[in-house]
Formats: structure tokens, C-alpha cells, sequence
């Protein structure tokens, strides 16, 4: 079964800028827990055992973050707060955590590509953590399920209004269940006219060691960058591919825009929090903006 789940990580972030100069943008909270932290909780509760995150250069406060931190937890020990102890000593025994340098931000293929060695012929998850999936079963879960009955790769994917089509990798293929497609291509940022359908290509995938193979060939982009869909384009010839309309509620935290929604719908959605931001919210006066 699916045991591993990649973090690819080492991208430069500039969307953020300058918050992600010298800070990576996995690290960048919303409330009160990085980016990435979200992403490897899901994992963990999809009975993932095994991290492995693409790193780069700037990015250590990620291995900091998921290290055991000896100083604070004496602090909070000695201050009685037991609460906060918790917290701090469950980030890093929440599972095993290995980490790859990508020596330069090739792209998403390439990423994935230089934590091969470590996954032997395993099929392995994907996570990237800009995708945060709010969901009662964890997105990675629903698609390990599919991934034992169809023994391939599984891409997520999620309905978006045409008018923002053109901002995904999106789908052409053939419904064979209830959320289930059959893959025949992918489409990288279409035009709403040229779309093939309204099924983006979110941040989940559960890969087969096949992807290996059609990485290698993949020519990079106009950018320089090896794209992860052109290599699963090529898996296709090869292999059967399915893409899972997943059950949940996505936020893009990677853009601006989405960050400032998940920070507000993921804070009304918090127990300690939400009755008192909602009614910050509802007495808002927004004629003084
Ligand atoms: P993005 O396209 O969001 O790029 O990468 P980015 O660098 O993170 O952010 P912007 O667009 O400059 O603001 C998608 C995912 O792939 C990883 C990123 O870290 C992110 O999780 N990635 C991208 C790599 O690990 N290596 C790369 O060479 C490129």
C-alpha cells in the first residue's frame, strides 16, 4: 500500500515576495500552523509513514520546524504549560521525515525525480502543500482507497468556474464512475475556450514508479522547468491513469487571494476562535475600507 508521501518543496516561493526571501513559503502560517504542516497532518491521517520533502536552499527552518526542539520544550516544561508542550513534541513524532535537496528549481517533475532513490518501485503520494484540503475523510485517504481497487496512478482533481480554467492543468477524460475519470490527456493552463473540461488538476497524486521512467524523457519548458504533466502525459501511453474528484473543500494558499481566504474560512472554522472572528466579521464596518 501507499507508505510515502513526497513534499515537494524547493520551489522559489515569488508570489509571496518578500515574505519568502529568506523565509520558505511552506513555512508561512495560516492562524497558527505553517502551510506544510496541514498537508503532513492529512498524510499522517491517511496512514502515511514515511515523509520525504524536496528541499532547497533557504528552506531549513522546514527541518527545524519538524525537528525535536530540546530548548523550547524545557522552557515549557519548567513553565508548567503542558498545553503548549504537547503541541510542540507531537510536530515531531508525528512521523519519519527524510529530506532531499533539489539543487535547483527545476520544476515539478524534476523535483519528484530527485527523491527516486528513496522510493525503489513503490507507487508513492504526492502532496504539495499549498493545496490545503479540508475534508471529513483526508484527501489522500479517499485517493489510497481508489489507488488499492485500480493498482495506478491517481491524479485529484476538482470542478472550477471556466473563467478561471486558464490558471490549471486540466483534464481530458471519460467518466467511468461516480467522481472516477479514465485519463486520455492533460492540458496545461488551456483557455477557457480550448478546455477540454472543468476538471482542474489540484495538488494530491498517488504515483506509480513508472513516472521514473517518462520523467527522464520529459524536454523542459520554455522556463527551463520539467513539468510533472508532460511526464504523467507520457505515463498515459504506458499505463492506465484515473483522476478523483475528491470529497472536500480546497483552498489555494499559494496565491495571495487564496491565502486570504483560507485564513479566514480555516479561522471560522477553529473551535478556540471562530465564535469570536465571526462576530469580529459580522460587526465589520467595510464602508471604512
Ligand atoms: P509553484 O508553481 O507553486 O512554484 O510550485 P513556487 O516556487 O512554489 O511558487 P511561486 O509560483 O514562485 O510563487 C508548485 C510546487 O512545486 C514545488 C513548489 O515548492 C510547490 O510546492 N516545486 C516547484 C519544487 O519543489 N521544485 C521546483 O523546481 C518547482
Amino acid at each position: 500500500m501507499i507508505k510515502k508521501a513526497i513534499f515537494p518543496a524547493a520551489g522559489l516561493g515569488t508570489r509571496f515576495l518578500p515574505a519568502t526571501k529568506s523565509q520558505p513559503k511552506e513555512m508561512l502560517p495560516l492562524v497558527d500552523k505553517p502551510l506544510i504542516q496541514y498537508g503532513v497532518e492529512e498524510a499522517v491521517a491517511s496512514g502515511i509513514k514515511n515523509i520525504i520533502i524536496i528541499t532547497g536552499r533557504g528552506k531549513n527552518a522546514i527541518e527545524d520546524h519538524f525537528d525535536v526542539s530540546f530548548e523550547l520544550e524545557k522552557f515549557l516544561e519548567m513553565r508548567n504549560d503542558f498545553e503548549k508542550l504537547q503541541i510542540v513534541k507531537s510536530i515531531s513524532a508525528m512521523v519519519s521525515f527524510a529530506y532531499i535537496r533539489q539543487k535547483e528549481a527545476m520544476g515539478l517533475g524534476h523535483a519528484i525525480f530527485t527523491a527516486k532513490e528513496l522510493l525503489n518501485t513503490d507507487p508513492f503520494a504526492v502532496i504539495l502543500g499549498d493545496d490545503i484540503i479540508i475534508s471529513e475523510t483526508p484527501c489522500i485517504k479517499q485517493m489510497i482507497k481508489i489507488f488499492s481497487k485500480k493498482q495506478a496512478t491517481i491524479i485529484a482533481i476538482k470542478k472550477v468556474p471556466k473563467s478561471e480554467i486558464h490558471h490549471y492543468g486540466v483534464i481530458e477524460a471519460e467518466e467511468i464512475d461516480s467522481r472516477l475519470f479514465k485519463v486520455k490527456s492533460l492540458v496545461e493552463k488551456p483557455s477557457a475556450r480550448q478546455a477540454p473540461s472543468d476538471y482542474a488538476i489540484i495538488g494530491r497524486y498517488i504515483l506509480t514508479s513508472g513516472i521514473f521512467k517518462t520523467i527522464i524523457k520529459v524536454k523542459p519548458d520554455a522556463k527551463g522547468e520539467i513539468q510533472l504533466t508532460d511526464a504523467i502525459n507520457l505515463l498515459i501511453k504506458e499505463e492506465p491513469v484515473y483522476a478523483y474528484e475528491f470529497a472536500g473543500t480546497r483552498y489555494d494558499a499559494g496565491s495571495k487571494m487564496g491565502f486570504l481566504i483560507a485564513t479566514v474560512e480555516i479561522a471560522l472554522r477553529r473551535k478556540d476562535l471562530g465564535k469570536d472572528f465571526r462576530n469580529y466579521l459580522m460587526n465589520l464596518d467595510l464602508s471604512e475600507f
